[in-house]
């Protein structure tokens, strides 16, 4: 028997300050989607912004509905978004925030599994990595270079 040891490596930032002019703004885009979030149920806004390779910002918000399963995640609603009206130019990141008007978030919130996948298709389909940043309403910054990362063993099309 061997054992396989998998590392995640995630870049911890202090404060957006740390961060280079071009995710500062991607942060504080995905912050701006959660006033388009709706989250009358769970109360747990999130913002996700895109930035594509030629500098462009596709954002997105969750999307909740009083079907609970209909419930659609700010990081998905983003990547429609660019699907539907940026395809073509490449994803070099994704920043995502999250808010809740009842506490303080202080530690990052990292996407669910059903985004990581939707994520990890993405990347496999531009064959490029996409990183991530993810920031509470306060607290520390995660810089992940890849999806993968959040998705170690991840089921991807070469399985098919
Ligand atoms: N949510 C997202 O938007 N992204 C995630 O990755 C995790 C969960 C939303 C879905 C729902 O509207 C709320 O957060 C609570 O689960």
């Amino acid at each position: 028997m061997q054992h396989k040891i998998l590392q995640t490596h995630i870049q911890v930032y202090d404060k957006a300050e740390e961060l280079s002019d071009s995710w500062q703004a991607l942060l504080a885009k995905a912050r701006q989607a959660l006033d388009s979030s709706y989250a009358p149920y769970s109360n747990f806004y999130v913002g996700a912004a895109l930035l594509l390779e030629d500098g462009q910002i596709v954002s997105g918000s969750n999307q909740e509905n009083a079907s609970f399963p209909l419930c659609l995640c700010a990081e998905r609603v983003a990547l429609s978004s660019y699907h539907a009206q940026f395809q073509g130019r490449k994803i070099v990141a994704i920043a995502i925030t999250a808010k809740n008007p009842k506490f303080v978030i202080a530690e990052p919130v990292s996407p669910c599994g059903a985004c990581r996948q939707a994520l990890s298709e993405e990347e496999f389909r531009q064959r490029q990595p996409i990183q991530i940043i993810l920031q509470a309403e306060t607290g520390p910054i995660y810089v992940l270079d890849s999806i993968q990362a959040l998705l170690p063993l991840s089921f991807n099309p070469q399985f098919l």
